[in-house]
């Protein structure tokens, strides 16, 4: 078992990318919180997950709201007893042509895919501290490393975790904290369902191995970003993409 006994949370684990986190995460012998947002669709989750047999649970939280993050954080290290790992992967879209997009749309997609992730790094960071050791891993996209059409709000924030990453990779490497991303590609999730099928035939056709992404090719580069084998992996960003960036 390649993460026996950690703690890990997972933001946005009640569907797509952190759900297949969460239940490899949970394979490989980790602690999950699976933290989210939408209250009834991640219990639900979880409680699959435990009658699978899995150390798992479940916890309410906004990513863009401090203090709900601290709460969140404060429950999980309680029930856990510390934290090893956090995987910042909630996010959403608010697709729109930058002539159309709102101040709102353009805000709330900020506050929940940059500042979340900035409020979850540093809510989780004295219990890593504590420990001497830990892992964090941040989800970016292709779309924040080469931008996308419509997508002026999602691919700042993106961009911007990217350089979160690399500061926090270096400030917190010498406290034993590994701190990469992953840029994931165009995986199949309720986030590209609601991508209008030209567009995605569109993406697909750019992609060398010729399909769309599953959820589990990007839990699995969180597991390895995760375990003890990306213990010289520092500052990152792992494309997962089926060869679109190269
Ligand atoms: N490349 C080039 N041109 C494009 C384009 C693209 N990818 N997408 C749209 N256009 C063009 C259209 O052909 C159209 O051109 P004309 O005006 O000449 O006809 C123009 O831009 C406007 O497009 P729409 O008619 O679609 O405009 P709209 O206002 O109705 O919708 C939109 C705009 C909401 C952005 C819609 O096009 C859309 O949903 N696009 C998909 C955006 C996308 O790729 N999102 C990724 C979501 S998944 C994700 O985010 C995960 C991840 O990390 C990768
Ligand atoms: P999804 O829409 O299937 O799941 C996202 C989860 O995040 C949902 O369960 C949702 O309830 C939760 N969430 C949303 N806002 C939240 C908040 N404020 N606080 C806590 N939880 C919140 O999306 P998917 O596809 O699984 O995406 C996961 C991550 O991967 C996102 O950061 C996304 O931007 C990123 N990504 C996805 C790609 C894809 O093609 N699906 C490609 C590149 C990146």
């Amino acid at each position: 078992m390649r993460l026996k006994d950690k703690v890990a949370i997972i933001t946005g684990a009640a569907n797509g990318l952190g759900l297949a986190a969460a239940e490899t995460f949970a394979r490989e012998g980790a602690k999950v919180a699976l933290a989210d947002y939408d209250a009834n669709l991640g219990r639900e989750r979880a409680a699959e997950l435990k009658a699978k047999g899995y150390e798992v649970s479940f916890f309410q939280v906004d990513v863009s709201d401090r203090s709900s993050v601290d709460e969140m954080v404060r429950r999980v290290a309680a029930e856990f007893s510390g934290i090893d790992i956090l995987v910042n992967n909630a996010g959403i879209t608010r697709d729109a042509m930058l002539k159309k997009l709102s101040v709102e749309d353009f805000q709330k997609v900020i506050s929940v895919n940059l500042t979340g992730v900035f409020h979850c790094t540093q809510a989780v960071l004295p219990f890593l501290l504590e420990r001497g050791s830990g892992k964090i891993i941040s989800t970016s996209s292709v779309s924040g490393v080469y931008g996308n059409v419509g997508q002026t709000n999602y691919a700042a924030a993106k961009a911007g975790v990217i350089g979160m990453t690399k500061s926090w990779a270096k400030e917190l490497g010498r406290k034993g904290i590994n701190v990469n991303a992953v840029a994931p590609g165009f995986i199949m999730t309720g986030m590209t369902a609601k991508v209008p099928e030209k567009i995605l035939e569109q993406m697909k056709s750019m992609v060398p191995l010729g399909r769309l992404g599953d959820p589990r090719d990007i839990a699995n580069a969180y597991l390895f970003l995760a375990s003890e084998e990306a213990n010289y992996v520092n500052g990152t960003v792992l494309h997962v993409d089926g060869g679109i960036m190269m």
